[in-house]
């Protein structure tokens, strides 16, 4: 069985598209599923939803997801700085403001946790388990700096054994190492990578009697257009650059602030 996992869209359409496209290009994959965070800190949420809807692909809920749709009073992200945490706000009420209550109800019915049984569920075999965050909730980042310990705890929580898989995302960073037999693989962010690389990120599983094989994919899209659309629009501008520097913001050069209108 091959999965393609897709995390932390965020309402980038030009990358979820790009991805889309790179997963049919590859025609064995069995299925596809997102781990939340459809919408917040580009102009496309509802389109982003609509097309996942459309392409019949199922998933879980992100903190962005969940919040939008409780009408919480903030994002549940992380801030590195005042300036950060600024501009965050201003994503979270703009996104408020244009989702749908189309939208805001289908992210409000996105399940907590999806579990998959590549074998069946009548045999004996891995199941893979896909969460936002951690298997307790979906803000908290589950980073790569995060010991053994940690990872076995997460592990005792979500009733995972050797061989099988914790999937997730949040961070935007991509990363996979296993912990008592069990694979843990953060798939990265299609929509807002924050790992200096502009291109869209995925996650490709591939899981067989002889085990589990996680491969992790990039896939250029079209970013002047994601940015020219933040900039043409009522998003701050900075986030134009988060996307062209793939979340690097501080070494951008004068070309990656420029507008680029046209
Ligand atoms: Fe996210």
């Amino acid at each position: 069985m091959r999965y393609a996992l897709i995390s932390d869209i965020h309402a980038n359409l030009p990358a979820l598209d790009a991805v889309l496209a790179d997963i049919r290009a590859r025609s064995d994959t069995d299925a596809t599923f997102h781990l939340g965070d459809l919408v917040g800190y580009a102009p496309w949420p509802n389109e982003v939803v609509q097309r996942l809807r459309d392409e019949g692909i199922h998933g879980i809920s992100g903190n962005y997801d969940s919040t939008v749709a409780t009408d919480y009073k903030h994002c549940g992200c992380k801030y590195e700085d005042a300036r950060q945490e600024e501009l965050s706000h201003v994503s979270y009420a703009w996104t408020r403001e244009q989702v749908s209550p189309d939208t805001k109800a289908f992210l409000g019915r996105l399940p907590f946790r999806l579990d998959l049984r590549p074998f069946g569920g009548h045999v004996s075999g891995p199941t893979v388990i896909l969460v936002h965050g951690t298997p307790i909730n979906n803000v908290t980042y589950w980073t790569e700096d995060r010991n053994d310990d940690f990872c076995a705890k997460m592990s005792e929580v979500a009733g995972a054994r050797s061989g099988d898989v914790i999937a997730f995302g949040h961070t935007h960073k991509p990363w996979h190492r296993m912990v008592g037999g069990v694979h843990f693989v953060n798939t990265g962010s299609v929509g807002r990578p924050k790992d200096g690389d502009w291109r869209a990120g995925y996650v490709r599983l591939d899981i067989d009697t002889s085990g589990t094989r996680v491969e992790f994919r990039r896939v250029e899209y079209d970013v002047e257009l994601a940015a020219r659309a933040i900039v043409a629009g009522t998003l701050p501008d900075d986030f134009a650059v988060y996307l062209r520097t793939g979340g690097m913001p501080a070494l951008a050069t004068t070309t990656d602030r420029l507008p680029r209108s046209g």
